[in-house]
Formats: structure tokens, C-alpha cells, sequence
């Protein structure tokens, strides 16, 4: 199979990318603390369903010092209906301790380190904020890549396997050269067109390079062992 273009998606990305009210218009990279906010609302909740949440809570803490210096009620009446309440409290706790640090940390390693940010949300941060050059791993970007390598073992044996072929999607110039938007434009494509059921393989800028969309098996994958 031919490796799948960073250009490619690139140009598709740029073509079709969603307005999300968390993404900087321009090409480039975000503020950090609009863009964690947005990656915590977005770890159980649906992109629709974040959008009022996300407004409504900037309204109210403009700035992580703003949030940090809040009242924890306030903090957890703002977060109301996203359920999950652990995420307020640990965003809570995150924002204190984001200001004793000066700031947010720029890499994966130390975001990871804050409270609430797992594996996926400091890769995420560390991509869209400050153009570090990872892949995001989550469910959408490993339906992509059980695709692109018609990857047969189900999940979740095949997760390593799956991180590992992900992680060398960004291997190429163009990826490397912009990160945040090869992330988010990951996000994208699992959103749109490689959907779970029925992938929009037709449409698909990786088409060529998708080894289950040539064997025929794009929407069986990836599998997922029986409960
Ligand atoms: N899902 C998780 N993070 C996302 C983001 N930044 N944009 C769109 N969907 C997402």
C-alpha cells in the first residue's frame, strides 16, 4: 500500500475542516487554556453537546488564574449537566496548579503530569497548543489506523499495535510542519468520513492508501472482542 499522505489530509482538512468553537480560525496553534477546557468537556461528552457548556464556563472563568481563584461550588455549578464530576474537580485542582507552575507545560510528559489529563488529552494539549509533533490516540483516530493497515485483531489485544501505527502517521515533512492541524484533522476525518458503520470511503482523501478500503472491509473494522 502506499503510505497515507500528510498533504493529502492536509488539503482535505483545509477544504472541509469543521468550525468548532474551540479552534483557532487561522492555521496555527491555540491558547492552551481554551483548548484544555475544551479537550476535558470533550472526554464523555459529544462536540454538540460541549459547545453552550464551553461558552457559558469561558464567560465565567476567562483565564486559568480566573478559574483557579473561583469558589470549587462555582466551579462544579458551572460544570452542571456535563456529568462526570470528577472532571470538575480535577479541572479545579489542574487550574491551581497550572498558576503555581507560571503556566501551562509545553510538552506531553508534563501535561501529563497535571491532575485529569490522561495519555490522550496531554498529546491533544501539547498538538493543538504548542505544535508539538504527537498523534492523539483516541477511538477515532484508532478506527482510522485498524483501517489504513486493515489491522484484524480486535480490541482492545490490538491497541499497542493500533498507538504504535498511529504514531507514524506524522511521520513526513508536511505532518511535521503543522501539528495542530494534522491532530485536529484527524479528529475530522473519524468524525465525517471514517465513521464507525458506514465510511464514506468514496469521498475519502486516504482511499488509496487504506488497506481495508481495498480488501472491501473498512466498515467491519476495527473489531472488538466479545464482552
Ligand atoms: N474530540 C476530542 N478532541 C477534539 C477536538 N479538539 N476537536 C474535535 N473533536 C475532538
Amino acid at each position: 500500500m502506499k503510505k497515507p499522505s500528510a498533504r493529502l489530509l492536509l488539503d482535505w482538512y483545509d477544504r472541509h475542516r469543521r468550525s468548532l468553537p474551540w479552534r483557532a480560525e487561522a492555521e496555527g496553534c491555540a491558547e492552551p487554556y481554551p483548548v484544555w477546557l475544551s479537550e476535558i468537556m470533550l472526554q464523555q461528552t459529544t462536540v454538540k453537546a460541549v459547545g453552550p457548556y464551553y461558552h457559558r464556563f469561558l464567560e465565567k472563568f476567562p483565564t486559568v488564574q480566573a478559574l483557579a481563584a473561583a469558589e470549587r461550588d462555582d466551579v462544579l455549578s458551572a460544570w452542571a449537566g456535563l456529568g462526570y464530576y470528577s472532571r470538575a474537580r480535577n479541572l479545579h485542582a489542574c487550574a491551581q496548579q497550572v498558576v503555581a507552575l507560571g503556566g501551562f507545560p509545553q510538552d506531553v510528559a508534563g501535561l501529563r503530569a497535571l491532575p485529569g489529563v490522561g495519555a490522550y488529552t496531554a498529546a491533544a494539549i501539547a498538538a493543538i497548543a504548542f505544535g508539538v509533533p504527537v498523534v492523539p490516540v483516541d477511538g477515532n483516530v484508532e478506527r482510522i489506523t485498524a483501517r489504513l493497515f486493515a489491522v484484524e485483531e480486535p480490541l482492545p489485544a490490538s491497541r499497542k499495535t493500533l498507538a504504535r501505527l498511529a504514531e507514524g502517521l506524522n511521520d513526513s515533512p508536511e505532518a511535521q510542519a503543522r501539528p495542530s492541524d494534522f491532530a485536529q484533522a484527524l479528529f475530522d476525518l473519524g468524525a465525517s468520513l471514517c465513521s464507525p458503520r458506514a465510511p464514506a470511503c468514496g469521498l475519502c482523501p486516504w482511499r488509496e492508501s487504506c488497506a481495508a478500503h481495498k480488501a472491501g472491509i473498512a466498515a467491519t473494522l476495527p473489531r472488538k472482542a466479545p464482552k
